[in-house]
């Protein structure tokens, strides 16, 4: 599917369909808006967020049909990127080849295109009679040509689309060596400095607690780094994205029942999203300093697994119990954390699949934020805000660390109950940053979709992609 831009008049388009905003669409003949506005006067069309109607060889157009795409009171950016991914997944679902997409102004040029990109998604085929997709070319028409937002657009949403290929991946056909190998050749192409650190690695840098991880699985653990380095980096800053990386999270010894095992392929969607986020800002030459750690295991029960009772020693020297071995990712990120701090961190994001428990609190609306540092949380908010990606702040209070805090050992990996399941894991990732600036990312609730929305099929939502790639390029975080 290619997406190009133009900017000439929209009556004498020659396309399948023309995807005209409700609100705020940009000026049609008076033939065409007389139609509109009959439609409208019927109650036919209201214009509500993601009504869809098409009109068949509408008045005033070359076009073959009008497309009417409902996006409620104002036309943002979230606005604008939902309705090109609505837009382009109805053209696919009915076989045309050619879809316009008309937006009134090109300050939402990038969010159309990333939307175009994102509804034209084609998740990994497993299926025997699968069809090749039929829409060949997507057309953005804007008042002016804008090839900086094209490119911004198409880089952004490729790299959300790389995430959720990875994400709906099975776990079969993605565990930590496969995932490692397809991070250090997407990394590569998109010009990023590339080391992969196998089981001897980790064991020399005393990755403790991420090994505990994956010792029961026959498939061995990576921890993958990437770094962007431009020589025109602006300020000192070096961000680390960190990802948590759990191919398959059965649980471990504390093996999780089949319903909530189910679904556990996607428990790599933290590392997924820093993959995506880190490739576009290298193909985006972001004059910015950025790493990315990748910690990737697969939590498996046999008889080398971690046994609940045991007592491994993290990275950074602090002894954790291992209460329940399906609060995995936490060990996994302690080390990824410890070892970022270690090479010069100074500001730290996580992504992870971290708790069930915040989508109990947020469910598939917001990503839990939690974080040391309320500029940086912030930043992130006002960021996502700006496109249409919720993150939610939740408290960080002390005394969250004490359901924590170990018998024996420094700390315990889970706590005694279920009480603000998400806050304690995130003040148990706190205590390996230092005092680094950091946030944390829950996207246990929000990674995933359940079922389909007008925007997007089941499954991979590639969320978070898109609001790290605008939060590192909006940088400094003040
Ligand atoms: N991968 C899960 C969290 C998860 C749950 C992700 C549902 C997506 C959907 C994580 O490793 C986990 O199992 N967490 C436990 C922690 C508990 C044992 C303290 C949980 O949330 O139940
Ligand atoms: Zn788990
Ligand atoms: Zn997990």
């Amino acid at each position: 599917m290619k997406i190009t831009l133009h900017d000439g008049p929209l009556a004498e388009l020659d396309t399948d369909a023309l995807a005209w905003p409700l609100t705020g669409g940009p000026a049609l003949s008076e033939t065409t808006e007389q139609q509109i506005n009959a439609l409208r006067n019927e109650g036919e069309v209201r214009g509500k967020p993601s009504e869809l109607t098409i009109v068949h060889q509408p008045a005033g157009l070359n076009a073959r049909r009008l497309m009417l795409l409902g996006v409620g009171e104002t036309l943002g950016e979230p606005q604008a990127f939902r309705m090109a991914a609505q837009a382009v997944r109805a053209a696919q679902s009915r076989g045309y080849k050619h879809l316009t997409v008309a937006i009134p102004n090109a300050d939402l040029a990038r969010a159309v295109v990333e939307g175009c990109a994102y509804g034209g998604y084609e998740p990994p085929q497993y299926k025997s009679d699968a069809q090749p997709a039929a829409l060949e070319k997507v057309t953005v028409s804007t008042t002016r040509g804008e090839e900086a937002a094209l490119k911004s657009g198409r880089i952004t949403g490729e790299a959300v689309n790389l995430a959720r290929k990875l994400v709906d991946t099975p776990a079969n056909d993605l565990g930590p060596e496969e995932f490692a190998e397809l991070a250090a050749s997407e990394g590569r192409a998109a010009g990023l400095e590339v080391e992969v650190l196998d089981e001897p690695a980790l064991n020399k840098l005393g990755a403790g607690s991420l090994l505990s991880v994956s010792r029961g699985s026959v498939r061995p653990p990576r921890l993958v780094r990437l770094a962007w380095a431009p020589a025109n980096a602006e300020g000192e800053d070096h961000l680390f994205l960190v990802g948590k990386g759990v191919t398959f999270d059965t649980g471990g010894l504390s093996l999780k029942p089949a319903g909530s095992m189910e679904k556990m392929k996607y428990d790599m969607a933290g590392a997924a999203t820093m993959l995506g986020a880190i490739t576009a800002l290298a193909r985006l030459e972001a004059p910015r300093r950025v790493s990315c750690l990748l910690g990737l295991v697969e939590n498996m029960p046999s008889g080398s697994a971690t046994r609940p009772g045991d007592i491994v020693r993290a990275m950074n020297g602090k002894t954790i119990e291992v209460v329940n071995t399906d609060a995995e990712g936490r060990l996994v990120l302690a080390d990824a954390l410890t070892h970022a701090v270690n090479l010069g961190a100074t500001h730290l994001i996580d992504a992870a699949t971290l708790t069930g428990a915040v989508s109990v609190a947020l469910g598939a609306v917001n990503v839990g934020l939690m974080a040391n540092n309320e500029a940086l949380g912030h930043h992130l908010v006002a960021t996502g805000r700006g496109i249409g990606e919720n993150f939610w702040p939740l408290p960080m209070n002390e005394e969250y660390l004490d359901a924590m805090k170990g018998d024996l050992s420094d700390l315990r990996n889970a706590g005694a109950n279920r009480q603000a399941g998400t806050i304690t894991a995130a003040k148990f990732l706190e205590q390996f940053v230092n005092d680094t600036p950091w946030a944390h990312l829950d996207i246990a609730g929000t990674a995933n979709l359940d079922k389909v929305v007008p925007h997007a099929p089941k499954g991979a939502s590639g969320i978070a992609v898109r609001t790290l790639v605008r939060a590192v390029e909006a940088w400094p975080v003040r």
